[in-house]
């Protein structure tokens, strides 16, 4: 299993951002970056898609230095879902395994949540989420008797982002969603990729 497909990323996401701070712009490009990342799945290490049987989990991947954006895989066990919540900052979600049910909320006059759009996202799929274009909905694995996996980038640190989860009436709790993870996947060793690589030998270096 190579890590190489999630440093591509992140450092694809890290140089689009030095391009443009536009969140138009951001989800754009991001989306497509994501929807590349997605469209195989054979690099997320087994430790970062560990499901609980109590609630979905979220293993923190990366973490930009400057908390520009963050990637986080989301693991669904059978049946799980979100709260309702929001995010306040942008966010792009990626099916990676299974599939996933997206309900968008909008607010009412009156302060209460009304259900909107509901789909299904299937493994290579993206949708986005953020103040200017939505940010309130619940996410659920649309099986009942197997794990899904989404990859999510969002425009902060999320986990330490202060937010609120929402029941009907539109009444808000706040929360700071944290990480399951304490230790994150080693993204920059790159040795086994030099050690794979003919023209590196020893002796070459050295002469
Ligand atoms: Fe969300």
């Amino acid at each position: 299993m190579s890590l190489s497909p999630l440093r591509t990323f992140v450092t694809d996401f890290a140089g689009l951002l030095e391009r443009s701070g536009d969140e138009v712009d951001v989800l754009a490009h991001g989306a497509q970056l994501l929807a590349a990342l997605v469209a195989q799945d054979d690099w997320l290490p087994d430790d970062f898609a560990e499901p609980s049987p109590e609630r979905y989990r979220q293993y923190l991947l990366h973490c930009d230095s400057l908390a520009r954006f963050s990637v986080v895989s989301f693991v669904w066990g059978p049946g799980q879902s979100t709260p309702i919540h929001n995010h306040t900052v942008w966010g792009l979600v990626g099916v990676l395994r299974g599939a996933e049910i997206s309900e968008r909320f909008d607010v009412a006059d009156d302060g209460a949540l009304v259900r909107g759009a509901v789909e299904q996202l299937t493994p290579g799929q993206v949708d986005a989420v953020s103040p200017r274009v939505g940010d309130i909905h619940r996410v659920s694995n649309a099986f009942t008797d197997r794990v899904s996996v989404s990859i999510h980038v969002y425009g902060a640190n999320i986990g330490a982002v202060e937010r609120a989860t929402f029941d009907r009436e539109g009444r808000a709790k706040p929360f700071i969603s944290g990480y399951a993870n304490s230790r994150l996947p080693n993204l920059w060793d790159q040795s086994a990729n030099a050690a794979a690589a003919p023209a590196l030998r020893v002796g070459a270096l050295v002469s």
